[in-house]
């Protein structure tokens, strides 16, 4: 797993975090058990230089921190004199981009890859080529761009989804024919969000041989973000077996701590860490998740750290109602539960919140009087 919330998670308007909350969401990646951290982009600005240079520092010991370049020389020297030992070049091969943005030929493209990648490597670095925009690239461009990283000496060759357009299907063809001639190199897969199958499309680079994926906490990054964090890694150990060395159950706090850092709220539908990811209130739900919380949760909340909530409202039984009040020291009989309900209702029906305290105070009041 190749974290880049750091990254191309702050890539995304409205984030910009210092340097010591980068170093500090660094150590909760390490802590997590991320294989790769990548830190930042040393070139950009003094501060992601020293930001770089300062995770290495303080987690270099325990994770691979990785420095993103693009394909110069300029930007590769900031990775080196961070101190980096990794470095992620990456050069664009779609024909829009190397028409409209690099205004470079085919040709000139597959020189600053093969140049670059060399350069890298001549100063020992370990080497992620990207060819940017892969996904829009012909295709017999893209593996000619694949294998002129490869025979420069890039020792990863991660393939960017970098506007989304990709399906699960035609990603995994396109994964398997790159994975037929890296050889020994290691497949990663980068998936962007914008038709909300970053997630999917990341699994389905691994089921076709991918052996790194790139995500961020909470999905954060450009535009609709990128693979969530913990949606892939719970795919990956939950449906389909994979070992991925993550410690699950702290997901759900460092996905608070991003979200706090960077000012960005995580929304309550969100799969895993969001408020409502063990939520339940219908009295059918309820009832099955008290007898047996399998019933209606495919994982457990304390494996990835978040909490059931019981709720309160329209839809709720006795059964829910009576195992809130429990928590809470009252014990009703069943005639009771039902006014207690009934009035419950009552007040969702007209638009009301109720909480677990809210319910206590109803049976409260019903007890004494
Ligand atoms: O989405 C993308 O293409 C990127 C590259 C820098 C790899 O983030
Ligand atoms: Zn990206």
């Amino acid at each position: 797993m190749l974290d880049t919330t750091l990254r191309d998670g702050e890539q995304a308007p409205g984030i910009d975090f210092t340097i010591e909350q980068k170093v500090q969401i660094a150590k909760q990646l390490a802590r997590l058990g991320v294989d790769v951290i990548e830190a930042g982009f040393p070139a950009s600005s003094e501060g992601e230089f020293i930001a770089t240079k300062k995770i290495l520092e303080e987690v270099g010991d325990q994770t691979e921190v990785i420095g993103l370049a693009r394909a110069n020389k300029y930007d590769i020297d900031k990775v080196i004199e961070a101190g980096l030992s990794s470095i992620h070049v990456f050069i664009a091969t779609s024909e829009i981009h190397m028409k409209y943005k690099l205004k470079m030929t085919r040709e000139e493209v597959l020189e600053r890859i093969y140049d670059n990648v060399k350069y890298a490597k001549s100063h020992g670095l370990i080497v992620e080529y990207s060819p940017e925009d892969a996904t829009r690239t012909d295709e017999e461009f893209l593996i000619k761009a694949v294998k002129t990283a490869i025979e420069a000496g890039a020792d990863r060759i991660n393939i960017p989804d970098t506007v989304g357009t990709m399906t699960p299907f035609t990603f995994y063809d396109k994964i398997k024919k790159v994975v037929s001639i890296a050889g020994d190199k290691i497949v990663s897969v980068h998936c962007h969000n914008d038709f909300g199958l970053a997630t999917a499309n990341s699994i389905a680079g691994v089921a076709a041989g991918a052996r790194q994926v790139h995500v961020t906490v909470n999905g954060i990054g450009e535009r609709a973000g990128n693979a969530s964090l913990e949606e892939v890694v719970m795919v990956l150990k939950k449906l389909m077996g994979y070992e991925v060395g993550i410690k699950t159950w702290l997901l759900y706090e460092t996905s608070r701590l991003v979200s706090e850092l960077g000012g960005i709220p995580i929304p309550y539908f969100k799969a895993i860490v969001g408020e409502n990811a063990f939520g339940h209130e219908a009295g059918i739900h309820v009832h099955g998740v008290i007898e047996n919380p399998a019933t209606y949760e495919p994982l457990s909340p304390e494996e990835v750290g978040n909490f059931r909530r019981l709720a309160l409202g329209k839809h709720s039984g006795i059964h829910g109602l009576n195992k809130i009040l429990e928590e809470q020291g009252i014990y009703l009989d069943t005639e009771k539960l039902k006014i207690v309900l009934a009035e419950i209702k009552k007040k969702a029906d007209a638009g009301e919140k109720i909480s677990p305290e809210d319910a206590k105070n109803i049976a409260l009041k019903l007890m004494n009087s």
